[in-house]
């Protein structure tokens, strides 16, 4: 089985979003899956024109020159894709965005009625069947309301295209104030109940198919048991002291 991580933070290896990824493919390999990760920022992937070339002209190739054609080859063979994209407005990131874009050779412009009776584009290769995705992602703020937006857009991006269900989102890991991964908590360990519920969801997916009830249960839980008020002196208090620290050369950014 194939598992390919997609992270889409322009922060890259050094990003939250990735301190999510990690655990949940270390997970995914220890259950006897095949791993990788994509970090999008180093990659040269063009917004979509809009031209249509893909589906008229050169049906399922892009006019556009870049790397994208390796990573739709790649993409064809995966198993399980999971997307890994900081909070941004709401929703995914700019290079997260461009690379959903650039996967429009891989439907075709035809239109059909798919199975939840709307209607949809056919996968360009059925043949190579139908994955299984889970959303990774990270934000600013600690509500799991602000991501509402970007949960529904992967919701509808799973049944867009292929006629009905190409792919099946098969877990979720959304965790707001992401700082805390790296510089908030004084006991560093006291987080690892949360990576060790990442790594158990990889290997979830790679065993049943998809994160179990329990560990998403496990998954959702706030990171910290803070009131909202307690969470906005403890994030106003951190900024100060960022801001005195940057000013002093002891931190960067
Ligand atoms: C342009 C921009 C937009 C953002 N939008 C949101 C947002 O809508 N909601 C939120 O809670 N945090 C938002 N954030 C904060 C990031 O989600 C947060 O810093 C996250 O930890 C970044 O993850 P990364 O280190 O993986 O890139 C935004 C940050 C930036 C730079």
């Amino acid at each position: 089985m194939n598992v390919l991580g997609i992270n889409g933070s322009p922060r890259g290896k050094s990003s939250h979003t990735d301190y999510m990824l990690q655990p949940f493919l270390d997970g995914a390999g220890e259950a006897g899956a095949a791993t990788e990760t994509l970090y999008l920022k180093d990659l040269k992937i063009k917004p979509c024109t809009g031209c249509f070339s893909c589906w008229l002209v050169t049906p399922g190739t892009c006019i556009l020159k870049d790397d994208m054609p390796g990573i739709l080859e790649k993409v064809l063979d995966t198993d399980v894709m999971v997307f890994s994209t900081p909070l941004y407005n709401c929703s995914m990131s700019a290079y997260m965005k461009a690379f959903h874009e650039r996967q429009l050779p891989l439907v075709t412009p035809y239109v059909v009625i798919n199975d939840q009776g709307e209607m949809a584009h056919p996968l360009r290769y059925p043949e190579k069947g139908r994955q299984k995705w889970v959303l990774i992602s990270n934000a600013g703020l600690p509500e799991t309301k602000h991501f509402d937006v970007l949960l529904e857009n992967y919701r509808r991006l799973t049944t867009l295209h292929g006629g009905g269900g190409h792919a099946e989102l098969v877990g979720t890991i959304l965790k707001g104030m992401g700082g805390a991964f790296t510089k908030a908590p004084a006991d560093p360990g006291s987080l690892d109940w949360f990576f060790d519920a990442c790594r158990k969801a990889g290997g979830e997916v790679v065993k049943q198919g998809r994160i179990s009830p329990e560990t998403q249960e496990v998954l959702d839980r706030p990171l910290f048991d803070l009131s909202p008020e307690a969470y906005v002196d403890t994030l106003n208090s951190f900024l100060d002291l960022a801001f005195q620290m940057i000013k002093e050369g002891k931190l960067e950014v």
